[in-house]
């Protein structure tokens, strides 16, 4: 059985909050998840070390996304430039991702979460891109959280082959040059289908996107948070969802 997406393509920056009580909760939150490198080197351990914290601190960050009510939650793990560092720390980085596809995807699957990629899985090894078909296939009928992982993910690139695969279907006679706007462009991006981001949290005190979800981040909120990724915990969760639900968000509108 397959689930469908709770919500009709919107157009861009439609929120997706809910609102329950006097309490505004995101319907999407991001995650840049910032600083596992200066986490280790502050404490005289090899990168490594952060990122296999970083790991745990995803699983925390699962658990209180379900906790708040959070529908989708996406986190950038991998980005298409992170492929420039050196070959030492992305055998770490592959090998952690292979233990964690191995080892969490069933009690994602037991916790109710649907999983997603998006990025170029084709740069991964075969037997990585075959666990995140299977751990994409076998939570297909989840639908409590969305959790959707960027993996050698660059907003960039996947603004380019949207636009290819957009041309492709003009010449195939499928869609009408004419008709591409804002919302059919978007369902060629790999998030077609989902929500665009209503809360983007960094971490690490980086302020900046990275190349993470340009196009879908028009009308997100930010916000930037001083601590290194694997410090970041339940708490800091809760307190960005406050201060979102104290953000006016006006899309270009007024509200007078
Ligand atoms: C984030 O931590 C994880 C990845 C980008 C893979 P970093 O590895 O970027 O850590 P810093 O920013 O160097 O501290
Ligand atoms: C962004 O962090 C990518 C991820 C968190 C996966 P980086 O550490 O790669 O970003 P820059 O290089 O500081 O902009
Ligand atoms: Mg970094």
């Amino acid at each position: 059985m397959s689930t469908t997406i709770a919500a009709p393509p919107l157009a861009a920056g439609v929120a997706q909050s809910v609102t329950s009580g006097s309490v505004t909760v995101p319907g999407h939150v991001a995650i840049i998840m910032d600083g596992n490198g200066r986490w280790a080197k502050a404490r005289g351990l090899p990168r490594i070390a952060g990122h296999r914290e970083g790991s745990r601190a995803v699983r925390r960050t699962v658990e209180a996304a379900i906790q708040s009510g959070v529908s989708w939650l996406t986190i950038y793990a991998f980005s298409s430039e992170n492929w420039r560092r050196p070959l030492g720390e992305i055998l770490d980085l592959t090998g952690l991702l292979r233990r964690y596809l191995r080892s969490e995807v069933a009690e994602l699957k037991q916790a109710g979460v649907r999983l997603r990629f998006i990025g170029d899985r084709a740069r991964f090894d075969p037997d990585i891109q075959k666990d995140l078909e299977v751990a994409e296939r076998d939570t297909i009928a989840n639908s409590r959280l969305n959790l959707t992982i960027a993996l050698s993910y660059g907003a960039r690139a996947e603004i380019a082959a949207a636009a290819r695969a957009a041309i492709a279907a003009v010449q195939a006679g499928t869609l009408d040059a004419a008709d591409l706007g804002e919302e059919s462009f978007s369902r060629f991006l790999a998030t077609a289908g989902m929500p665009d981001p209503d809360l983007i949290i960094r971490t690490s005190g980086e302020q900046r996107l990275s190349n993470f979800l340009l196009w879908q981040a028009a009308y997100a909120e930010l916000i930037f948070l001083d601590v290194f990724w694997p410090d970041f915990s339940d708490a800091h969760f809760s307190a960005a969802l406050r201060e979102f639900a104290g953000r006016e968000r006006r899309f270009g509108a007024r509200k007078d």
